[in-house]
Formats: structure tokens, C-alpha cells, sequence
């Protein structure tokens, strides 16, 4: 192909990607398969590895991450980013109502009632149609240009759509996460071992604080437009209400929230405020209240704004929905790390629309703070999770001959004295593998997609195989035959010929989901896939120093600890040798790498990278040096042949090349050794 086919071919792969992008993320209705997507995905970044020159600042393979920034530089800005006069009754509605009458000297006017997201603000500059920087909310006056991150937020143009785009347009919005990516989120974290996060809002907010954007693209965030700001001096397009900038957001390629109305009155606003009270919990992401705004941009700047707020714009906040129930008794449950939840069991109420019979009491602490006492009457709340969880206990309804709850000193499961984690919040079973629901949580962990994807094997066949003494660790389901299967209950020749296929078929997992489904303690996908990228075979792992492993990029001290700990424990370097024996991978393969190769142009050669690079985040330059035959680095040392030095390198990694004699090269000149 002529380098300037080349170059059209990218530019309409972009096209066509981000095209499909806003079909998938923004209308909900895409046009093509996954897999199709996936393909065309890759060859863009093929080609753009083989050609960065030709890389488009709005490319879709620019949104994850381009750098790793050290902090982030503020930003003033243009205009103040206020925030909003709260209420919490109709009482106080009707009393806006009527400041807004005066002002606006009885005119007709009408408002936009808008959910209230509950996230975080932020600020996005769009310049001749591009997207200049992004910023959050900050004190108000000054914000954090976090623009890498907001990039990764898929929902949120790079470009907006349409020729007629303006010099210069300021959107706000929120961005936030929604309820069933959290609860996704969560629930691996509590698969390896990790405490989970508090709340979305939270979660959403430390999310655009992280300095990798890599990881913030991975936690999936979204966002809602909510203002538009034009220049003065803008000329191409005029707005004039609040209801039409959303016509135009969405022309320009955003997804708006489907549930904003225009109301002609307060009737009308009243009836939106109801109607969201309870509706307001079938949606997919957490919402705190309403925001009623005065619709006509004109009125809006007769009305004029105080120091704090808008005077043509109010908060209308629900109360979190609570209510009363009793107490019927508390449950434990043993986790796959042996870490005890106590769960409250209750008299079944309605609540947000649903019938709610359990809560979670989170931890032993909450239990104290809570000074549950059996029998107590409990206020219960539906939080960010989708768990409700009890707050308060009605002191007043308690019986006085009721004792508190204590926290077990036993398993419930093994009798074994629990321990207290080295948090201190957590009661655990350390009685690891003889611990029923630890064994069981373990192989049910094994038969995962993301793991061994064992499809035929759920939750309920394990527990039942492992009732049935066929099973103790995930080694034995390799042992499992034919007619063990048929002596079980609802078990026919078809299922278990199924059971066997799906069990035989997991030994050509590749060694980095086989390395996953150990469960080793920290070792998720991610690490997973790094450490086996890094390390090979799992001898190699195993048989590494904590500092060794630590080196490897994004790998830090407490994970190498942990995979240290797991190749001295008897369980682990039993369980590989089992697995081993019965044929699963434990080691990369080396054939599959070679096929992916570009060139051999890198071949026998050692880099490192530093600092930002123009052309590549460091996930695409770190594959572009191995599609070309070369291998990537963890740290500086005398067998590297070249350090990459991008934009503010690492000042401690340029000086200690300086002293090993390390050769250092630009981007450019890393880029002229592929040609
Ligand atoms: S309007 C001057 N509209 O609520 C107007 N805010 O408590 C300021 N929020 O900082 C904001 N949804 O982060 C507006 N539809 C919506 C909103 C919304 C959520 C947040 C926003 C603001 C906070 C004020």
C-alpha cells in the first residue's frame, strides 16, 4: 500500500470506530457484533503501530491513557463553576416559585426538572470541535485539568459530531459510574481478597484522580451532560434555553439523560418531583434529588446568580428512603478468603420498590456502632449498593430483656477460633483449606469465565460435587470420571458428558487465566496477565524474589509479597504440580507470540521508556517493541540497550543510565528504527 493509502485507510478506520463507538455507548443500539468491533479495533492499532506518524489526536485508540502524569496542573476557570441552593419539602419549591415571579415581574416563564446525578462535576472545553482540556469542579475558581481521564470516558465525544461545531463551547456535566459496573467492581475485588469501595460518588471521584488513565479506563465511567456555555462572540450557533443546549449535545455526540422534561408550571415540576421519588431507584445509577431550572437563557440572566448559586436554579433533594422492620436474627457467611460477613435477616418490608428481607451489617465494628441488640426494631436504607444496609436502631422499641448481638469467636462453618485481619476490621476462619465454603469458593473461583471458563460447572455443582466427596481443591476436578457423575443426583448421561467436555477443554486456557484461577491472593486478571507476560512459566514466578517480581511494571510490594507467600505454601506448589500433571498450560506460548510478530527489526535488543511519549502511550509502545522482536525492560540495568526518553522522564532513571552507560534515545529516533 502507498503511505498515502496508508494514512486514508486510518483516518477511515477512525471514523468508522468512533462512528460505531456512539452507536454502542451513547444511542444503546449498535449496528455490529463485538467481535466485529473488536477486529476493526485492532486493525487500527496495528496499523498505527506501524505507523504512529499517521496516529489522529481523535483516534478511539487515543482514549486509553496517554500518559502518566505526576499530578495535576490546575486550571482558572473561564466562569465559575457555582453550585446549587438545596430543598427538601414542595413547601420550599413553591417558595422558589414565587422569588421567581418576582424577579421575572409575573412574566410567563418554564423550567427544565433534570435528575440530579450523583457523582461529580466537570468542566470539558471543546475548541474548533476538538476537546481542548478537562477540568473538575475544584473550589469552584480553580480546577484539576484531569483531561487524560476524562478521555477514557466513552460517553464523552473526543470530537464533537457535526460540521457546524462552535470556536469555543464549555460543557459541564457529571460524570459518575453506573450501579451494576460498581457492584461488577466490587465484587472482584472481594474475590481477591480486597476491601470494596464505599459508594459509587466516591469511587467515581477517586476514579478521575487516579494518575493512570490506563486503570481509569478500565473502571468504566460514564457521564451526563447538564450546561453549555458558548462565548459572547460566537457566531455560527445561538442557544437560547436549557431545553435546546441538550438538542445540541446531543447533536454533538453526547448521551443526555432520556428523563429531562420541559414543565409549563409548578404543577407540572410537582408531579416530576413525585414521580422521581420512588422511579428514581430503577435506574442504573444513583441519583440524590431533582434540579428544577429556569428554561429561558434570558430569564436565567434577568435572575442573576448569588455569590454561592444560581438564583434561577434549586436543588429538590430526597431524603433517602428508610424504613422500620425488625430484626428476626443475624447470619454469618465464610468468603473464599475466610473473611466473615454478618448479614442481618429482617421482617420482609417494602423499600424503593422492592420487598427487602436481608441487609448487610458489613463488618463487626458496624455491629458495635450499630449496639445491635437481638429483636431490635432497625431503620433500613437503600445506599449506594444495591444491598440495603441498616443505619440506626429505634433504641425505643427495644425490649429490656434483650441481649446484644455478640460477633462469633467460631467459625460457623468449621468451628475453627477466628482471627482479626490485619485492618482490624475483619473477623476471618484462617483454617483456609479444610474450611468448607473456602474450599467450595476457591473452585468455584477456578471454573469462572474470566478464569477456566468451565462453563458447565456453577456454584450449585461444585457444592454438590464437593458434597459428594469427588472434590477438595481444583486439581481433583481433572480426577473427576464419567461414572462418579452418573451416581449423582440429576445427573444424566448428557450433563455429565457436558461436565467432562467443559473440564478437558479448560486444559488449553492459556497459562495467564490458569495463573488467575489459583487465586492468588491479589493476582487478578491484570496482574495476572503481567506477571505471566513478564515471568514466562510459573517457575520462573515462583522461584523469583519478591524484589524481582516488584520490578515489573505496575506490579507493587503487597502483590509480590503475596505470590512469595503462595510459592512457599504447600497448598499451591501441590495444587500446580497436580495441574501440571494433568496437562494445563503453565507456560506462555512462545508460538502464539511469534505469530504476532510485525518484524524481527528489534530482535535481540532491550528497552525501556520513560516520561510521556507523543505517539504511544506506554501500553503501545511496550507492544510495538515486542511486535517487533524486542523485549521491554522492568528497570534500568546494564543489559538494556536503549531507554526511550519521552516528555519529564524520570529524573532517577536518566541519571542512573547515565552512570550504567545505558545509550538514550528519543521517540523519534525509536520510531526510525522501525522503518
Ligand atoms: S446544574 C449552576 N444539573 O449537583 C448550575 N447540577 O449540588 C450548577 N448535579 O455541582 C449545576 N445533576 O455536580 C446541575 N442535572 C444537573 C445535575 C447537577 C447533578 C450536581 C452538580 C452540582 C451539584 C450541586
Amino acid at each position: 500500500m502507498k503511505t498515502v493509502d496508508i494514512q486514508e485507510k486510518i483516518v477511515k478506520l477512525a471514523q468508522l470506530i468512533n462512528e460505531h463507538n456512539h452507536r454502542y455507548y451513547v444511542q444503546n443500539a449498535p449496528v455490529i457484533s463485538d467481535f466485529e468491533f473488536d477486529a476493526l479495533l485492532k486493525e487500527l492499532t496495528e496499523l498505527e503501530a506501524k505507523y504512529p506518524e499517521f496516529i489522529l489526536p481523535d483516534s478511539p485508540t487515543q482514549r486509553v491513557g496517554a500518559d502518566i502524569t505526576k499530578k495535576f496542573p490546575t486550571i482558572e476557570h473561564e466562569v465559575q463553576m457555582l453550585s446549587l441552593d438545596n430543598s427538601y419539602s414542595i413547601q420550599e419549591i413553591k417558595e422558589f416559585d414565587e422569588r421567581i415571579q418576582k424577579g421575572l415581574e409575573s412574566k410567563h416563564y418554564e423550567y427544565t426538572c433534570e435528575l440530579k446525578i450523583d457523582g461529580l462535576a466537570i468542566s470539558i472545553v471543546y475548541e474548533k470541535g476538538k476537546l481542548k482540556y478537562a477540568a473538575t469542579r475544584g473550589d469552584g475558581k480553580i480546577g484539576e485539568v484531569v483531561t487524560n481521564n476524562v478521555k477514557t470516558i466513552k460517553t464523552i465525544p473526543l470530537k464533537l459530531h457535526g460540521d457546524n461545531t462552535p470556536d469555543y463551547v464549555e460543557i459541564r456535566g457529571e460524570v459518575y459510574i453506573t450501579k451494576s459496573n460498581f457492584e461488577k467492581i466490587n465484587q472482584n475485588r472481594i474475590e481477591i481478597g480486597e476491601e470494596p469501595y464505599a459508594n459509587p460518588r466516591n469511587f467515581a471521584s477517586g476514579t478521575l484522580k487516579l494518575q493512570d488513565p490506563r486503570e481509569v479506563a478500565k473502571r468504566k465511567l460514564d457521564f451526563f451532560p447538564y450546561f453549555v456555555r458558548l462565548r459572547e462572540n460566537e457566531t455560527k450557533l445561538s442557544i437560547k434555553t436549557q431545553y435546546e443546549s441538550f438538542e445540541w449535545l446531543k447533536k454533538w455526540g453526547f448521551k443526555v439523560n432520556p428523563n429531562i422534561e420541559l414543565c409549563k408550571n409548578l404543577t407540572e415540576v410537582e408531579k416530576y418531583l413525585t414521580q422521581w421519588q420512588t422511579k428514581r431507584y430503577t435506574l442504573d445509577y444513583e441519583t440524590d434529588g431533582v434540579v428544577v431550572k429556569i428554561n429561558d437563557y434570558a430569564q436565567q440572566s434577568i435572575l442573576g446568580n448569588t455569590s454561592k448559586f444560581p438564583r434561577w436554579a434549586i436543588a429538590y433533594k430526597y431524603a433517602a428512603e428508610q424504613v422500620e422492620t425488625v430484626l428476626q436474627s443475624v447470619s454469618f457467611q465464610v468468603g473464599r478468603t475466610g473473611i466473615i460477613t454478618p448479614v442481618a435477616n429482617l421482617s420482609p418490608v417494602q423499600l424503593g420498590g422492592t420487598v427487602v428481607k436481608r441487609a448487610t451489617l458489613h463488618n463487626a465494628q458496624e455491629i458495635k456502632r450499630l449496639d445491635l441488640h437481638e429483636q431490635d426494631t432497625v431503620f433500613i436504607e437503600k445506599g449506594g449498593e444495591i444491598i440495603p444496609k441498616v443505619v440506626r436502631v429505634n433504641v425505643e422499641k427495644r425490649k429490656k430483656t434483650a441481649h446484644p448481638i455478640v460477633f462469633l469467636t467460631h467459625c460457623p462453618e468449621c468451628n475453627t477460633p477466628l482471627q482479626v485481619s490485619e485492618t482490624g476490621i475483619h473477623y476471618y476462619c484462617p483454617n483456609s483449606y479444610q474450611c468448607p465454603p473456602q474450599i467450595v469458593g476457591r473452585i468455584v473461583h477456578f471454573v469462572r469465565r474470566n478464569a477456566m471458563d468451565i462453563q458447565a460447572i456453577g456454584e450449585e455443582k461444585v457444592e454438590q460435587f464437593y458434597k459428594a466427596g469427588l472434590i477438595r481443591t481444583p486439581a481433583d476436578l481433572y480426577k473427576i470420571k464419567m461414572e462418579d457423575l452418573l451416581k449423582l443426583e440429576r445427573f444424566g448421561k448428557k450433563l455429565a458428558e457436558n461436565v467432562i467436555k467443559g473440564i478437558e477443554q479448560s486444559k488449553t486456557q492459556p497459562f495467564e487465566r490458569v495463573l488467575f484461577a489459583l487465586g492468588i491472593r491479589y493476582v487478578g486478571e491484570t496482574v495476572a496477565i503481567k506477571l505471566a507476560h513478564h515471568f514466562k512459566d510459573i517457575d520462573n514466578l515462583f522461584n523469583a524474589k519478591a524484589e524481582e517480581i516488584s520490578q515489573v511494571y505496575e506490579i507493587g510490594e503487597k502483590i509480590a509479597q503475596s505470590v512469595t507467600e503462595a510459592a512457599k505454601n504447600p497448598y499451591y506448589t501441590q495444587l500446580v504440580q497436580e495441574l501440571k500433571q494433568a496437562g494445563l498450560q503453565f507456560k506462555t506460548d512462545e508460538d502464539k507470540i511469534q505469530n504476532t510478530l510485525v518484524s524481527n527489526k528489534l530482535q535481540g535488543l532491550t528497552f525501556l521508556a520513560t516520561g510521556t511519549m507523543k505517539n504511544f502511550s506506554r501500553e503501545q509502545i511496550e507492544k510495538t517493541i515486542r511486535e517487533n522482536g524486542g523485549k521491554v525492560a522492568s528497570s534500568i540495568s546494564k543489559n538494556l540497550s536503549y531507554l526511550i526518553v519521552g516528555n519529564e522522564p524520570g529524573e532517577s532513571k536518566i541519571k542512573k543510565a547515565k552512570e550504567l552507560n545505558v545509550k538514550m534515545i528519543s521517540e523519534e529516533e525509536f520510531i526510525n528504527m522501525l522503518k
